[in-house]
């Protein structure tokens, strides 16, 4: 995998001193389009961004080329932001932790137990009225979010099993690349240890870290099931993954095209909504039977009661956040009892 990255790498770098990079143009005369992302192509999110690819290219084919560029292949996803943001490539997938660096409107989405079911988290990024405000909150660091998609709930894993939160006590958890989440880890009790996707498997293998925490696609997409045998259902966040355009592209197309690329973006967040569905199923059952993967189902209020005053801690110290925070409490109790 190392190497095809390299080898990835050295073509971008290649086509980019060719001056293809930015503005690339193959040599059919067609504008080649580069998306970036870290899952492999199996995953929900691969097929979302096929469909995104043929959209384009069944209305701009003429036009355009989209290229898709899967598991981290051109970097993990800090660095393929970076890339996003000058123009080397067009489009990344990333995470809202990877974001919160270049817009701490972000942050929120690391806070724990923000939303109260799958079906507000649901509501409210579908709401994209509102959300457009918040995907343009990147537009000073030269890009903006186009889409969402569902990245599912994020739970513990470990090496040794996790019933309470007292067992999280001295375990070293991997997160994500983010202040957010490390205090959101720190906060259950556990010692945050961050580091990229990419570097997981070969951490929990060697001892380096106890355990991370992710969603089910995590132990078979990306194997981390081979080495983490115990996964609890805490459901600490559900947190969003994000198509991100360079805007500097963006804005380059004309109206009718800017409106092919939206819907496209559309068309490939309902394929990945469905998509994730049924992957979930198909990962816990994967894990269970060909992994030996344990599931472990956990009082989730005495996980929650832990890191509650998180919230109030997060809202004094990040005054952006404070709208969408109001925005999401609004659907909760809206959808109170109704469940
Ligand atoms: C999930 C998520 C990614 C994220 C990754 C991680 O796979 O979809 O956006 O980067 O977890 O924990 O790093």
């Amino acid at each position: 995998k190392k190497f095809l990255k390299r080898l990835a790498a050295g073509i971008l770098a290649a086509a980019m001193a060719a001056g293809l990079g930015g503005c690339g143009t193959a040599t059919s005369g067609k504008r080649i389009i580069r998306i970036s992302h870290a899952q492999a192509e199996t995953h929900p999110e691969h097929l979302g961004i096929l469909a995104f690819k043929q959209y384009v290219e069944e209305r701009l084919g003429d036009k355009y080329e989209v290229q898709i560029f899967p598991n981290e292949l051109l970097g993990s996803a800090q660095k393929a932001i970076e890339l996003t943001q000058t123009g080397a490539i067009d489009f990344v997938v990333a995470g809202t932790a990877n974001l919160e660096t270049f817009a701490d409107v972000y942050e929120i989405f690391s806070m724990p137990y923000l939303f109260d079911s799958e079906k507000v988290y649901r509501s409210v990024m579908e709401d994209t009225d509102y959300m457009q405000k918040i995907y343009a909150s990147t537009d000073e660091a030269g890009f903006r979010v186009v889409t969402w998609y569902n990245a599912g709930t994020r739970n513990f894993y470990a090496k040794t099993p996790i019933r309470t939160p007292d067992d999280l006590k001295g375990k070293k958890i991997r997160v994500q690349q983010s202040p957010a989440s490390v205090a959101m880890v720190n906060s259950f009790g556990a010692a945050a240890a961050p580091m990229g996707f990419g570097d997981v498997y070969t951490a929990i293998q060697q001892g380096v870290i106890d355990g991370a925490e992710n969603n089910e696609l995590a132990l078979t997409n990306n194997k981390h099931g081979e080495v983490a045998k115990y996964y609890s259902y805490n459901k600490h966040q559900m947190v969003p993954d994000m198509l991100v355009g360079n805007l500097k592209f963006l804005n380059s197309l004309s109206p009718e095209e800017y409106q092919v690329f939206e819907d496209a973006a559309r068309y490939s967040t309902e394929v990945e909504l469905a998509e994730w569905d049924k992957s979930i199923d198909e990962a816990r059952e994967k894990a269970k039977t060909d992994m030996g993967v344990e599931f472990i189902d956990v009082d989730v209020e005495a996980f929650k009661e832990k890191v509650l005053p998180l919230h109030e801690k997060m809202l004094s110290e990040n005054p952006k956040i404070r709208d969408l925070y109001q925005h999401i409490q609004d659907e909760n109790n809206k959808n109170k009892g109704g469940q």
